[in-house]
């Protein structure tokens, strides 16, 4: 579904990912794993068309090279992106946040998928519900952390890619995100890639991971390989 070439991404003079080559097929479930720093959002901003950075190679999405295209293009050829950042914006109210996240229709998917709106964003998340009239600025971290992957799921994507989607939660609403996740995912049929530092909770889940560090990929493979490489696993937490 979504393929990389010796993609190579710069911000100005600083060259941040290199010759990196990976896939993701139909349907997985990938995770992204690496210390800060190591490239991780630099990659999904390169996949999204967002400069910087630059880059260089190519970048295939569902057959086509989407290699420089314009953000909103490739967003409309349904690549989703929850962004580290969250990006709500703060003077509108939930629900029309929620409503910003609306694709033009037709374009994704083969219509055979079942379709995300309004009442799937209500029932997969009810606390977006209770508070829909709530503007963006008034909201606690986990309450955006919510918008923003109902917000990307209104797109009706056929890949998103979440960025650190637990990071700066408490343990419970962490616990509560991630399950929403898997959820949307099952009964949405979406592909996802999720990148965390490194998340032993999420390993169960995941079809495949890829490991980078300082812009390259070091390690890619089975969860259960990851699960049971402790000195990969002591780098990833930055720990012995
Ligand atoms: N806007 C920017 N300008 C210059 N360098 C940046 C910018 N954003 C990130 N970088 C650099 O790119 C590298 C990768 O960063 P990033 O992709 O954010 O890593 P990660 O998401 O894995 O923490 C780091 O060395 C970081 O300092
Ligand atoms: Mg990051």
């Amino acid at each position: 579904m979504l393929q990389t070439k010796k993609l190579n991404a710069f911000y100005g003079g600083a060259h941040v990912i290199f010759d990196t080559s990976l896939h993701i097929r139909q349907g997985e479930f990938v995770g992204l794993f690496g210390r800060n720093g190591s490239g991780k959002s630099s990659m999904f901003r390169a996949f999204m068309g967002l400069k910087p950075p630059l880059i260089t190679g190519e970048i295939i999405f569902k057959g086509k090279d989407i290699t420089g295209l314009p953000s909103h293009q490739i967003a409309n050829q349904g690549l989703g992106w929850v962004p580290e950042e969250r990006k709500i914006f703060p003077n509108l109210s939930v629900r029309r946040n929620l409503l910003l996240g609306v694709k033009s229709a037709g374009k994704n998917g083969g219509g055979h998928k079942r379709s995300f709106g309004l009442p799937e964003a209500y029932h997969y998340f009810p606390k977006l519900e209770q508070i829909q009239n709530r503007l963006g600025n008034q909201l606690s971290g986990g309450e955006q952390q919510m918008l923003t992957i109902a917000r990307t799921m209104m797109g009706n994507p056929d890949l998103v890619l979440f960025d650190e989607p637990t990071e700066g939660l408490a343990p419970n609403i962490a616990r509560d995100v991630l399950n929403m996740i898997l959820e949307i995912r099952k009964d949405f049929q979406v592909t996802a890639v999720v990148v965390e530092q490194f998340s032993q909770h999420l390993l169960p889940y995941l079809d495949r991971c890829y490991v980078m560090e300082h812009g390259e990929v070091i390690f890619e493979g089975c969860p259960k390989t990851l699960a049971d490489d402790e000195a990969l696993q002591r780098k990833l937490l930055g720990v012995g």
